[in-house]
């Protein structure tokens, strides 16, 4: 056993959020620069194994509920390797330390991106490095701790470097043409995905076919948007952005926190704004015409009451 070590990073739901829950597409961008990094230390034979982290500092064994994802990652990581060649992963114990620069309860993915650094930091303790679905399905383990019955739609945004197109579990990415310059903005407010989650399933239940009809649309509009990122076309990216928000409007996972920021970002020329990830608080996305307008967009948010603003590029770096 060696000093093992990785690193993913935050998310954001271009397209698609709760429609997903419902079979539509969705897409996914990587946050590349807001990092998660986990360093996982072997100790020396009965010790107690520990973790450090801001949220927690203490034993793992008596860690909150708060930490329980994280607790998941180390014990869920040991044992598939216990299974897979490795008897003696079981026994061991570590000193985990998490460093997270995304935001909890925003919609940025991270208790995604906590389980995806620490699940492949505890497999390298080993030298092992996880395929791609073992570690999808150990992120899954830990997100289904964290918040019931995940899409995985996060799991897949926290290790993706480029988009990802994600339809019914099954993954592609995409090829971007051209370069799309986004801001994040955050409310302040921590976001309520799984309640978000289960008042749609609410009206699914009372109004099935009203849920259905703007399911169908948000799929549409993922496919289109998918279209934009091929094609170059920022103006009509920002298009399906803005339907997007007004139909997670009626859906009732937007609030007042995020409208406002929305109408910032609009009223400073932003080609596209919209809540993403659960709602009812957490982060807005927009898109921006390039950096400079995009240093302008931030500024409006952060008027307008953001409490932090993150700006983030995919396709060809100009
Ligand atoms: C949360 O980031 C996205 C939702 O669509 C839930 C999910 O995909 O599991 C609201």
């Amino acid at each position: 056993p060696r000093v093992g070590s990785s690193a993913s990073h935050g998310k954001t739901i271009l397209i698609g959020e709760h429609a997903v829950v419902y079979g539509a597409p969705a897409l996914v961008l990587p946050v590349t620069d807001v990092r998660v990094t986990a360093t996982a230390s072997p100790l020396s034979a009965g010790a107690e194994p520990t973790l450090e982290s801001t949220v927690h500092t203490g034993p793992l064994g008596s860690a909150p509920a708060a930490v329980l994802p994280t607790v998941t990652a180390v014990t869920a990581t040991l044992r598939h390797l216990a299974q897979t060649g490795h008897p003696d992963a079981g026994a061991l114990p570590l000193h985990v330390l998490v460093d997270s620069q995304v935001p909890t309860a925003r919609g940025m993915g991270s208790s995604a991106a906590v389980a995806a650094a620490v699940t492949a930091a505890v497999a390298d303790v080993f030298g092992v490095a996880l395929d791609t679905d073992t570690h999808h399905e150990l992120i899954q383990e830990c997100e289904r701790v964290a918040h019931g019955r995940p899409s995985g739609l996060d799991a897949r945004g926290v290790v993706a470097t480029e988009p990802v197109w994600f339809a019914a579990g099954v993954i592609e990415p995409v090829q971007v043409t051209g370069r799309f310059v986004f801001v994040v903005a955050d409310t302040g407010v921590p976001g309520h995905t799984r309640e978000a989650v289960a008042a749609v399933r609410n009206r699914h239940d009372r109004a099935p076919a009203m849920v259905d009809s703007v399911v169908e649309r948000i799929g549409g509009l993922a496919r289109a948007a998918r279209g934009t990122l091929v094609d170059g076309d920022a103006q009509g990216l920002g298009a399906t952005m803005d339907a997007a928000h007004e139909l997670l409007t009626t859906l009732d996972v937007s609030s007042g926190d995020l409208d406002r920021l929305v109408g910032a970002a609009r009223g400073a020329d932003a080609l596209g704004a919209k809540l993403t990830g659960g709602g009812r608080g957490g982060c807005v996305l927009t898109l921006a015409a390039d950096d400079e307008h995009a240093a302008r967009i931030a500024t409006a948010l952060r008027t307008a009451g953001a409490t932090a603003t993150w700006t983030t590029s995919i396709g060809a770096r100009a």
